[in-house]
């Protein structure tokens, strides 16, 4: 995954940190909030989900109410384990979504932001980097007009159709928009709201499949370096792009070894056989299925029966 496909997400995602009548997306209609289905299995899709795209989950969901109890605990346990273990790490950024993604309606929660001093560490990691927030906000404005607000939805409808917004957190981030809330309308003291009023069925996927065994599905994987190395992978239905890798690896550590890093847009991979994704070369590391590029990152594609996969070393 590369910032590549972010880019012409960040005009929206903006949207979201400033007052909504500067930016204004039409709130969607009662009837067309099937539309929003895809965001919302998107998000339910735990399984590689980590501390920081929990947090922004977990706000967006409760943001726009659209959470379920079940759903909500796991990904408090997440945001907790995720600010126990790394708080000294954290950006403000990531500190700031962790804080209100806790602490975004009345719950129990409140008390564990008290305790870990989130608040505190928080002052003092903002005022490093105010100066990149300012300039954030001054871009932004200047992207939307407000006569067109029915075009945009529309058009991110459609983009929604399409599989865009497929990571959790894009799909976090654009959700609120489109219920008419932003960021600013966390209220720490309004209760929870639990919501079934869209449909959140799941697609079956590794992380929610019950006990039974699940089926197994087999899949082509091929490194592709000035060589190509391929080999035929199984793994159980439900399995994403980094489960592939994982056990092709297991069969030959030389040619199919890789590393990867967490990021709030999902794990990515940085080497695989050792050859590392470089920004300053404009390397990285390409995932396609059938010879098409892929959206998705490594932990959020899910792999279908006799797929094609391919991690590629590309250049952008
Ligand atoms: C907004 O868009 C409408 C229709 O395209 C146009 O007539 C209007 O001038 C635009 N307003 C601004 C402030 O750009
Ligand atoms: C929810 O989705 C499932 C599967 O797509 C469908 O069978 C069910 O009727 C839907 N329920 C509602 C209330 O729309
Ligand atoms: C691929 O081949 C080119 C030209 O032969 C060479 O310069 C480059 O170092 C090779 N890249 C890798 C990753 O082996
Ligand atoms: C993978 O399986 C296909 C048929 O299922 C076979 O043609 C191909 O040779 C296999 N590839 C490898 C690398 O084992
Ligand atoms: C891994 O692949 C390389 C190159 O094909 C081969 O030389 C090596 O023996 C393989 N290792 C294992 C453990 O199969």
């Amino acid at each position: 995954m590369t910032q590549v496909h972010q880019l012409p997400l960040v005009g929206l995602l903006l949207c979201l940190l400033i007052p909504s009548h500067l930016c204004k997306i039409c709130e969607i209609s009662e009837e067309k909030k099937s539309y929003l289905n895809p965001l919302l299995r998107t998000m339910n899709n735990l399984k590689y989900t980590n501390g920081v795209e929990a947090a922004n989950v977990l706000l967006s969901l409760r943001l726009a109410g659209f959470c379920s109890q079940d759903l909500e605990q796991k990904l408090i346990q997440k945001v907790k384990d995720y600010v126990i273990k790394k708080i000294s790490d954290l950006s403000s950024g990531q500190l700031a979504w962790s804080i209100m993604a806790l602490g975004a309606c009345k719950t129990p929660n409140e008390m564990f932001i008290y305790e870990y001093n989130m608040v505190h560490v928080l002052e003092n990691k903002f005022q490093e980097e105010i100066e990149h927030m300012d300039h954030a906000l001054f871009v932004s404005s200047k992207y939307y007009n407000e006569t067109e607000c029915q075009k945009t939805l529309q058009t991110v409808l459609k983009e929604i159709s399409q599989g865009a917004f497929n990571i959790p957190t894009a799909a976090a981030q654009i959700l609120p928009a489109l219920v008419g809330k932003t960021y600013l309308d966390v209220n720490k003291d309004s209760p929870c709201v639990y919501s079934s009023a869209v449909n959140i069925s799941i697609p079956v996927s590794g992380s929610v499949t019950p006990a039974t065994s699940p089926s197994l599905i087999k899949v082509h994987y091929s490194v592709k370096i000035n060589k190509t190395y391929s080999t035929n992978v199984t793994v159980p239905s439900g399995s994403v792009f980094l489960d592939v890798m994982e056990e092709a690896q297991k069969q030959n550590k030389t040619i199919f070894g890789f590393t990867m890093k967490e990021s709030s847009w999902g794990p990515y991979i940085t080497s695989v056989q050792g050859i590392e994704a470089n920004n300053n070369d404009r390397t990285y590391w390409e995932i396609l299925n059938r010879g098409i590029s892929l959206s998705q990152g490594v932990g959020s594609y899910i792999v279908h029966n006799g797929d094609y996969l391919e991690i590629r070393w590309s250049k952008y």
